[in-house]
């Protein structure tokens, strides 16, 4: 499967063996970058269909009569298609921000009630799951490693890391990083 980073740097860019002297492309924490997210027709790009499928729901939820209705049981049809494809469990009422990049989308698993916002990156196997009825929010420009485990009601800041395998059970500020299990900030 392609890897998305080589466009929009993540965890593995910007934390671990950065070159000095190659400035990364910044990545705003507020403004989606829709590129992130978009792919041409032929091009195998199972995390982007699936979030294109997300995406048709959104934007047929918000019409109305039957032309909307047809639209919306289609973009169903597609998401279940390609969730089996990707592994992902991202289901069709969570709010995410434009621009995030699924590199890996197998074993992602976020709750109903999370929040996503725009540029976040998720690797795969990652959990963003509720405690006590309260799921995540993560902010702008979040990167979230590989096998993390994001747990209840809590906020991470924008621009935030979190290290693969992290259990994350409280708020992360903003430009910082998590680590380890139960995760302790670095920085
Ligand atoms: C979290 C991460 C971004 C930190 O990178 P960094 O800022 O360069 O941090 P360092 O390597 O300098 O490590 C700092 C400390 O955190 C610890 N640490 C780093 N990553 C950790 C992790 N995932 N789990 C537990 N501890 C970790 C280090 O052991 C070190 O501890 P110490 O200060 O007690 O010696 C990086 O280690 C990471 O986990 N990246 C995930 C990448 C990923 O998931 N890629 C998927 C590709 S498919």
């Amino acid at each position: 499967m392609q890897h998305d980073s080589s466009r929009s740097p993540g965890l593995g860019v910007r934390a671990v063996g950065a070159h000095p002297q190659v400035a990364a492309p910044i990545v705003s924490a507020r403004d989606p970058d829709w590129s992130r997210e978009s792919k041409s027709f032929w091009s195998w790009h199972p995390s982007r269909s699936l979030l294109a499928s997300l995406r048709a729901y959104e934007r047929a939820s918000r019409g109305r009569g039957i032309g909307a209705a047809v639209s919306r049981r289609l973009a169903v049809l597609r998401h279940r298609f390609w969730s089996i494809v990707t592994g992902a469990d991202i289901p069709l009422e969570c709010r995410l921000g434009g621009g995030l990049l699924l590199p890996h989308p197998n074993g992602v698993v976020i709750h109903p009630r999370a929040e996503v916002g725009p540029n976040c990156l998720i690797f795969q196997q990652v959990t963003l799951g509720e405690v006590g009825g309260v799921a995540p929010r993560l902010g702008g420009h979040v990167d979230v490693g590989a096998g993390a485990k994001v747990l209840g009601g809590i906020v991470v800041g924008d621009d935030a890391l979190i290290g693969a395998n992290a259990v994350v059970l409280q708020d992360v500020p903003a430009g910082t990083t998590a680590v380890g299990v139960p995760a302790r900030i670095l920085r």
